[in-house]
Order: C-alpha cells, then sequence, then structure tokens
C-alpha cells in the first residue's frame, strides 16, 4: 500500500501536524474508529491536501503559541473548501485567530485533568455529559470565539473550551479528546467523523489484508520475492501477507546468528515452515557470528560486526535468489511520518535497507508502511500467526549479544538464554507480558560475586533483571514489578540455572539510563 495509492475505497481524514507529539495518536484514534487516517506536515500546499479528497481535516495540537513569530499556521483558505474542520487545543487556537476571534495568554494555563463544562447544544459534544474530565494542556486561552461561532462548553482557565460554527462545519475544543484521560474523548471524535464528516467506518482488519494483498500482487506481478525473517512482529506480518498475496513466489530468509532468545528459533520454523508452508531458509549461523565476535567487548564493536556479518550471510544466500526482484521490508506508518517539531514536520521516505550493497538492486515491498503497530498485531491475529509472535516485545537486532557485558562465549548465551527465558515466563504468569514493553536478563560476563549455598562458598555470575514500561522506547521507566514476583523471578534463576548466584534488579529510568544495558 503505497501513501498515495492507500485505501481508494475509504473515507480518509487527514491529521495535520502542528508539532505535537500528538498527531499520530489522534491519526490512531480515528483509525480505532475504522476511518483510514493519514498525517500530513502544515506545510503541504492546500492543493496537495485537498486532492487528498479528505471527508474531514482535523488540526492536531502544537507546543507553540499562536503569537510568537513564525508560528504554525495553515492557508486560511481551507475554511472555505468546504471540507469540515476539527481543531483541537493548538489546532482550536489557530481557527479562532485566523477567524477573527481572540487568542490570549492566560498567565496560569491548564495542565493535566480539568473539570469540562457543557454550554447549550453541541454536535461533536453530544454524547457528552454536563460535566466531565478532560485532559487540557495550554498556556494560551480562547477568550472571544470568531464571529458565527457559539461557544460550546467551558473550563475554569479556558472560558471557550470548546467552539463551533456549524454552516462552515469548523469546530474546536481546547482539551486533547485523543488521550486517555479525557474520559468522553473517543466519543468526540466519532461525533466529529460520523455526524459531521458522514464517514464510513470501513478501516477493518479484513478491509486492510484485502487491500495489502491486492496491492503487493499488483505490484510484484509473477515475479520472486525475498523477506528477511527475523521473527519480530514487523517482518513476521509483512510476510504473512505478502505469504498471502503471492504464495510461493515469496522466500523467507531467517539468519538465526545464534543470538536469540529461547526456542525463538524453532517458533520461526513452527510457525513459517509447518504450519504457512512457506519456502523458509533457515540459515544456521551461530557459528560465524561466534567467530567474528571473540574478543569483542566493546557494545558500538558487537553492533558493527554482528550487522555486517549478518549482512553478508544474507547476501550470501539472496545471491541463490537472483532472479528475485523484490524485497520485503516491515516498514511501519510511524518509521515514515517524522512528526517532530512545528517547524521540521515533513514526511520523509526510510528505507531501511541497512547497508546491502548497491549491486543488490531490489525493489521493496512493503506492505505495512500505512500501519501503525497495533494494526500490525491485529492483522497478524488475523492472519492466524501465533499470539507470542504478534506480541512478542522489541527485541534488538544483535540480540543477546549486548546483554551479555564482556565478550561473547557459548556458556554465556546458554546461561543468559536460561535466565532469560524465567524471567519472561514469569512476567506471562503474572498476565503483564503485554503492558510491560520489555522484560529480560542481563548478564555481566566478567563480574562474580561471593555466596553462600548449603554449607559452601560459591563464586559465581550475578544476572540483572530489567523490565521497562514505555510508550515508544525513546524514554522508559522501570516496571514497579511486584516484590513476590521479583522473588519468584530471582529465586527460580538461582535454583534452575547453573552458575548464577545472585539476582539484581535494574531500577533506572531512561533517561538517564538506555533500555539495554549496551
Ligand atoms: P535503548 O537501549 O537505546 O533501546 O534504550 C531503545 C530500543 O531499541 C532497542 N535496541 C536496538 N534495536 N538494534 C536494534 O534493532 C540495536 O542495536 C538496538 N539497540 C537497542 C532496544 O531493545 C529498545 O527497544
Amino acid at each position: 500500500m503505497s501513501a498515495q495509492h492507500a485505501a481508494p475505497t475509504h473515507d480518509r481524514v487527514l491529521v495535520v501536524d502542528f508539532g505535537a507529539q500528538y498527531a499520530q495518536l489522534i491519526a490512531r484514534r480515528v483509525r480505532e474508529a475504522r476511518v483510514y487516517s493519514e498525517i500530513v506536515p502544515r506545510t503541504m500546499p492546500l492543493a496537495e491536501m485537498l486532492a487528498k479528497r479528505p471527508k474531514g481535516i482535523i488540526f492536531s495540537g502544537g507546543p507553540a503559541s499562536v503569537h510568537v513569530d513564525g508560528a504554525p499556521s495553515i492557508d486560511a483558505a481551507v475554511y472555505d473548501a468546504e471540507v469540515p474542520i476539527l481543531g483541537i487545543c493548538y489546532g482550536a487556537q489557530l481557527i479562532a485567530q485566523q477567524l477573527g476571534g481572540v487568542v490570549e495568554r492566560t498567565g496560569g494555563g491548564e495542565y493535566g485533568r480539568t473539570q469540562l463544562t457543557r454550554l447549550g447544544s453541541s454536535v461533536v459534544l453530544s454524547a457528552l455529559p454536563e460535566e466531565q474530565q478532560v485532559w487540557m494542556s495550554h498556556g494560551d486561552a480562547i477568550s472571544t470565539a470568531p464571529d458565527g461561532f457559539v461557544v460550546t462548553a467551558s473550563s475554569p482557565g479556558a472560558p471557550v473550551a470548546a467552539l463551533e460554527d456549524r454552516d462552515r462545519a469548523v469546530y474546536g475544543v481546547q482539551f486533547h479528546p485523543e488521550v486517555v484521560h479525557t474520559e468522553r474523548g473517543q466519543e468526540v471524535l466519532r461525533a466529529f467523523l460520523f455526524d459531521v464528516c458522514d464517514c464510513r467506518p470501513t478501516w477493518t482488519n479484513t478491509n486492510i489484508i484485502e487491500e495489502a494483498v491486492a496491492e503487493i500482487r499488483a505490484q510484484v506481478g509473477g515475479e520472486k520475492v525475498i523477506c528477511g525473517l527475523s521473527g519480530g512482529v514487523d517482518s513476521s506480518v509483512a510476510a504473512a501477507l505478502v505469504h498471502r498475496a503471492i504464495g510461493d513466489q515469496l522466500t523467507c530468509v531467517f539468519v538465526d546468528h545464534g543470538l536469540l532468545r529461547l526456542g525463538e528459533a524453532e517458533q520461526v520454523e513452527e510457525t513459517f515452515r509447518r504450519q504457512f508452508h512457506m519456502d523458509l531458509v533457515h540459515v544456521k549461523a551461530a557459528d560465524r557470528f561466534l567467530e567474528a565476535l571473540s574478543d569483542i567487548r566493546e557494545p558500538e564493536s558487537k553492533r558493527k560486526i554482528i550487522g555486517e556479518t549478518f549482512i553478508r550471510v544474507f547476501e550470501e544466500v539472496a545471491s541463490d535468489y537472483s532472479d528475485a526482484g523484490y524485497l520485503v521490508q516491515g516498514t511501519l506508518y510511524p518509521d515514515i511520518v517524522e512528526s517532530g517539531g512545528a517547524d521540521n514536520a515533513t514526511i520523509k521516505s526510510h528505507h531501511n535497507v541497512g547497508g546491502l550493497p548497491d549491486d543488490m538492486k531490489f525493489e521493496l515491498v512493503e506492505p505495512l508502511r500505512n500501519l501503525f503497530k497495533d494494526e500490525v498485531r491485529a492483522i497478524g491475529e488475523e492472519l492466524g500467526l501465533p499470539e507470542e509472535i504478534v506480541w512478542r516485545q522489541p527485541f534488538p537486532g544483535p540480540g543477546l549479544a549486548v546483554r551479555i557485558i564482556g565478550t561473547i562465549t557459548p556458556d554465556r548465551i546458554e546461561m543468559l538464554r536460561q535466565a532469560d527465558h524465567i524471567v519472561v515466563e514469569e512476567i506471562r504468569r503474572a498476565g503483564l507480558y503485554r503492558e510491560i514493553w520489555q522484560s529480560f536478563a542481563v548478564l555481566p560476563g566478567d563480574v562474580h560475586t561471593v555466596g553462600v549455598m548449603g554449607d559452601g562458598r560459591t563464586y559465581e555470575n550475578p544476572i540483572i533483571v530489567r523490565a521497562v514500561t514505555s510508550e515508544d522506547a525513546m524514554t522508559a521507566d522501570w516496571a514497579r514489578l511486584s516484590h513476590d514476583l521479583l522473588e519468584r523471578i530471582a529465586s527460580r534463576i538461582i535454583n534452575e540455572v547453573a552458575g548464577v548466584n545472585r539476582v539484581a534488579y535494574d531500577i533506572t529510568s531512561k533517561p538517564p539510563g538506555t533500555i539495554e544495558w549496551e
């Protein structure tokens, strides 16, 4: 599904990015309502936006004040385009300012949960009670609505917390309907999408799959396609989707570097070869990677060596498929939309081919390029991928190599793999696997600690347990695991993993720490 051709049969809503982190969240919420949404930079010419034939346009929030020089804006002709508009936070202030209302610096602003009071009748607030909690985050506030608008809600710090001009179908809300702290936020978005824009809720998993399949077939025709399969969510769903489209024309190459978690390689075999009957090349290259990594302890050197070896191995296998014209990539929508600051909100093409040599000329097939991660997971489930793959926590490409501090040996890999398996198993049993972003074990290979076991002194390795919560890995917090759970993990690791006599829990957030130890 290339961006240009995405979903021609779907109603489309544009989310104009005014530079906060909220644009992606708004786009996701719209899709949760089964309406296709696309994020566009606010610098996109209006004609280009309208050429996408949107049924509605949402202005996102943003960090700027409408009063600063060069504040992000939009061509005011948008208000005459006869496309319904919903402005959120900064977007609402921009509407007010451009149409002749007044936006003032209030001094206090509102940050966090705020009580919203409805005033009179409203189209987009119709499902809401008189009073409710909403999430606010603003310094400026609209004090006077433009002519033609009615004020439909207020809050202690925002006399105009919602406004609308039904004739022009222009709506604004100072609060953030897209965040979960706004109790009935999704209903506001739904009212805009269905009652104002008259959108049809056709963006369903079944439709997404059918259209992706049609598009892949149209792109590759009868040619052969290869796919690097890692066992992670994205490459697995991409492979399953392409396989659904073209069956035996697809060959998946699974480079097993010997640094995977317990049972992971077997799971890839089981799923793709036995369940899906895919043409799967399982390259067992552990020895080659180990050899290349011998004596290496510096994290970036490990990454570089693993990356290079990976490419060499992939290249060797791919050369046997020189008749293949296409390479599958599991690129996701957030990878291609850069939702940066207000003034660098550009869409970049992110071809994450990771250093494949120039003479390997593949055209890319990116069946997930319009999808968010939660959509990818939903599609994976629908395609019949096992829960373990669809919901797998992120795992770094260099695998266990960056979780063994010091040099990498087969014994250390084995020790870490066993300990890691216990961490994950206990987290799963506690029902926490999905809500925790990553949970794993780290082996400081050169560190030995003194302990007692039975009557004897031990001098063995410690294991560090790491579990973090996060939205996107950019920041993370250590997970507040219960003491009972930590105790179970610790005692099982010490009892079951030979060579470990101590367990520590890492309570560092990111920043200042990183999620991985290396
Ligand atoms: P850090 O440790 O920087 O990690 O907080 C952020 C996220 O990226 C993953 N990670 C990697 N992924 N190759 C990858 O494919 C790598 O070299 C790599 N290093 C870290 C990490 O697991 C976390 O999800």
